[in-house]
């Protein structure tokens, strides 16, 4: 047996392709270890979306490297974004490197393992426009037990200006519904809680099965909702685009299916959204959110924004904040624009927003949303919510932690509940990141 270590960085995508990696290399005499230390083959699974992404899987493979110092037979690969975009760049930047797997192409690893007794370096970034992984049943070697990613589709056809996910995961393709709702079943079997399933853009999802009906993401969303009514049903990410009245019906319909939704913005001026490729309009992506509100009024909307994409102006970022305080965003991610080679935007704009320029407005869209997250927890205060319990609290093991179907963090005395459970926990108290509460 040789002893395999995976690190993972970037999107929720990646982690569960971790566990797709894992898989397939445990049924080739690998197992996984927790220290990187202890292994015979270290695989970083690496993102592209930014420079500084990058910038960190490269600082850290050079410090895996000197592992090889002290185990002559080591081997390092670099997976996933970075391999594919970057290819026999890497092997110049990074010496110790052995490996580069596109994220394709993990079928194919223990070829390319096995490859490297003859060859120096091996490497395979062929793209598919096919495959979904649909019958390797994940290990899930970090897993809590409790919750699941389940991966639904892959790729993405957008080409959003910015974005380099259309090079790096290739095209659009829709994975099986009987493999996911096996693969979720099988879950449920294990005692999970919770499962996600997770695309680039699941909005997209589209799916003839054998006797020629057709999925899309409505039908595959309630469909293995009403399959699994003892599980929590989440998503990730939806376009604002496509995010359809029929979508929010079904989640509306289906008291599994949790009412958070996260739902990337990018910018609140449309002149910027347009250069961005979104498709949508400041009015078009706030008349969707007015219509999912009204479906339904508990919603907990999240995002992502990006501050001082290619020309945008002050008036731009003015309307980026606006249109973040109309939503009453309850979480988001937020970028500095970072220009990323072979996109459409690095080809026909200039990267022209001054570094600090970027940074102070990306500073005052964290602000704002630190004080809206707060507020949003405030509302909460003297409400009951079902919390599904994921462990012990990182402070104290007296205290349990969980989200609420909304997805936010709420920590509670334990009294006589346990990881896994699903109990009701009044809110009596929060910070901006978590709620506290009490058992009922
Ligand atoms: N620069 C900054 N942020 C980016 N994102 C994607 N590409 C870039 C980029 N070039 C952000 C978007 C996307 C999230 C996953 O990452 O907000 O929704
Ligand atoms: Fe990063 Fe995007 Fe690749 Fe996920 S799909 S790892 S966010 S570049």
């Amino acid at each position: 047996m040789k002893k395999l270590y995976i690190e993972t960085y970037g999107c929720q995508m990646n982690f569960a392709d971790s566990e797709v990696v894992a898989s397939v290399l445990v049924s080739h005499s690998y197992i996984p270890v927790a220290y990187a230390d202890e292994a015979d083959l270290i695989l970083i699974n690496t993102c592209s979306i930014s420079d500084n992404a990058e910038k960190r899987v490269l600082a850290r493979t050079r410090e895996l490297q000197s592992l090889k110092k002290r185990n002559g037979n080591l081997k390092i690969g670099i997976i996933g974004c970075m391999a594919e975009r970057m290819q026999q760049e890497l092997f110049e930047k990074l010496e110790g490197v052995d490996l580069l797997a596109g994220p394709d192409s993990y079928r194919n690893l223990p070829q390319l393992l096995a490859q490297l007794d003859a060859e120096e370096r091996v490497s395979d970034v062929l793209l598919s426009t096919s495959e979904t992984y649909e019958d390797i049943d994940p290990l899930r070697f970090q897993s809590n037990y409790i919750s699941a990613f389940v991966s639904i589709m892959r790729g993405c056809n957008n080409f959003c200006s910015y974005c380099v996910v259309p090079y790096t995961r290739g095209r659009e393709r829709s994975r099986p519904v009987e493999s996911i709702l096996k693969e979720t079943l099988d879950l449920q079997e294990k005692g999970y809680k919770e499962v996600t399933f997770l695309g680039q853009n699941v909005n997209s999802y589209d799916y003839s099965d054998s006797e020629g009906k057709q999925w899309r993401f409505p039908d595959l969303l309630g469909h293995i909702a009403k399959q699994i009514p003892s599980m929590r049903v989440r998503y990730a990410t939806s376009h604002p685009k496509d995010i359809s009245e029929e979508l929010i019906e079904v989640m509306a319909a289906q008291d599994n299916i949790c009412n958070s939704l996260h739902l990337p913005l990018q910018s609140g001026s449309t002149v910027v959204l347009d250069k961005m490729n979104r498709k949508y309009t400041r009015e078009d992506y706030l008349k969707k959110v007015e219509m999912i509100k009204s479906k339904i009024p508990d919603i907990a909307i999240s995002t992502d924004v990006i501050a001082g994409f290619c020309g945008e102006t002050e008036e731009d970022h003015k309307l980026t904040l606006s249109a973040m305080k109309e939503v009453d965003y309850y979480y988001a991610f937020m970028f500095k624009y970072s220009e990323r080679p072979g996109t459409l935007a690095a080809k026909k704009f200039d990267d022209d927003v001054p570094d600090e320029v970027k940074g102070r407005r990306l500073q005052e869209i964290i602000e704002l949303q630190q004080n809206m997250s707060l507020e949003h927890n405030k509302r909460d205060l003297g409400k009951t919510f079902e919390v599904l319990i994921e462990g012990y609290s990182k402070k104290s093991e007296l205290q349990l932690f969980g989200r609420t179907p909304q997805n936010k963090v709420v920590v509670f005395d334990k009294g006589n509940a346990k990881p896994s459970e699903t109990v009701k926990v009044i809110i009596e108290d929060c910070t901006a990141a978590t709620l506290m509460g009490r058992l009922v």
